[in-house]
């Protein structure tokens, strides 16, 4: 067995030692967003840093622990929490806990973000779906030898944004009235902030909004053949396009103003499914 499959599957039993529940769907609540976890019945907590392997967080706003309970009486797992490249892990490593929920039965999986709006008619506050992605800045999750297990050496990128999925969350905003915007995320690796350069570049290149967490996980987990979602809430016009400084405490200032739009979305979403 390949070592990265060797170690996941060590995580898969611990957890399945500690608890039956087997998760139906995954959340991976992002920057600000943590308060959905309040709305799930809860059976079980588990801290990242239990399962050793996995890599822990040192972000504020950023909790670091699985959650498995109910949501509008679907099982769920959440991420209450990820990691980033940035944080100094490798891309293989950073979505250890996202392969994690699917190996643990979660075969439709939604990753939300905080991110940029780059489209200049996006506004701090909106709710993009993620209808595709820009990864080629970053390195890739699946470098290094295959795990045919999971998926072929050579996956197709061109709908890692499940169609079905896609009109579920459509679905969803439009019964809840909840304006949508749809876009292509581009993931820069950061932790800085983009440059203006590098803004115009990604407008330049067809990207709507930048961030510097989901299209490795995307690219992981439909590699594993899971139905992925992504919403991004845009915190901030992206560098260059506004005259505000970017700082980390906006985007979390903003994503927790906008938090119930997007946990009532989620919620809808939820049900749908
Ligand atoms: N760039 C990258 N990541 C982000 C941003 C941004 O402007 N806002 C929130 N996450």
């Amino acid at each position: 067995m390949n070592e990265e499959e060797r170690i996941l599957m060590e995580e898969v039993k611990k957890v399945k030692e500690l608890t039956s529940f087997t998760p139906e769907i995954g959340i991976v609540l992002g920057s600000g967003l943590g308060g959905l976890a309040e709305e799930v019945k809860k059976v079980l907590e588990i801290p990242y840093s239990s399962l050793p392997s996995l890599p822990t967080s040192s972000i504020p706003g950023h909790k670091g622990a699985f959650l498995f309970g109910t949501l509008r009486e679907k099982k769920v797992i959440l991420m209450e929490g990820r990691v980033h490249y940035y944080e100094g892990y490798s891309a293989k490593e950073v979505v250890r806990p996202e392969r994690l929920m699917a190996l643990l039965g979660a075969k439709k999986i939604l990753l939300t973000n905080a991110a940029g709006g780059v489209n200049e008619s996006f506004v701090p506050g909106d709710l993009m779906m993620i209808v595709d992605h820009i990864a080629s800045l970053v390195p890739s999750p699946l470098r290094g030898e295959n795990i045919d297990s999971f998926g072929p050496r050579f996956p197709d990128m061109s709908g890692v944004y499940s169609p079905s999925l896609q009109r579920k969350m459509k679905e969803a905003a439009s019964s809840l009235s909840i304006p949508l915007k749809t876009g292509i995320y581009m993931q820069f690796t950061g932790p800085q902030f983009e440059s203006p350069a590098e803004i115009r570049m990604a407008k330049t290149l067809g990207a709507d909004a930048v961030g510097m967490s989901t299209a490795i996980e995307a690219i992981a987990l439909s590699h594993m053949g899971v139905d992925v979602a992504g919403l991004s809430l845009i915190t901030n016009k992206a560098a260059g396009l506004s005259k505000e400084p970017l700082s980390h405490e906006e985007v979390q200032e903003i994503a927790s103003l906008s938090a119930n739009k997007m946990e009532a979305l989620v919620k809808k979403f939820v049900s749908l499914l």
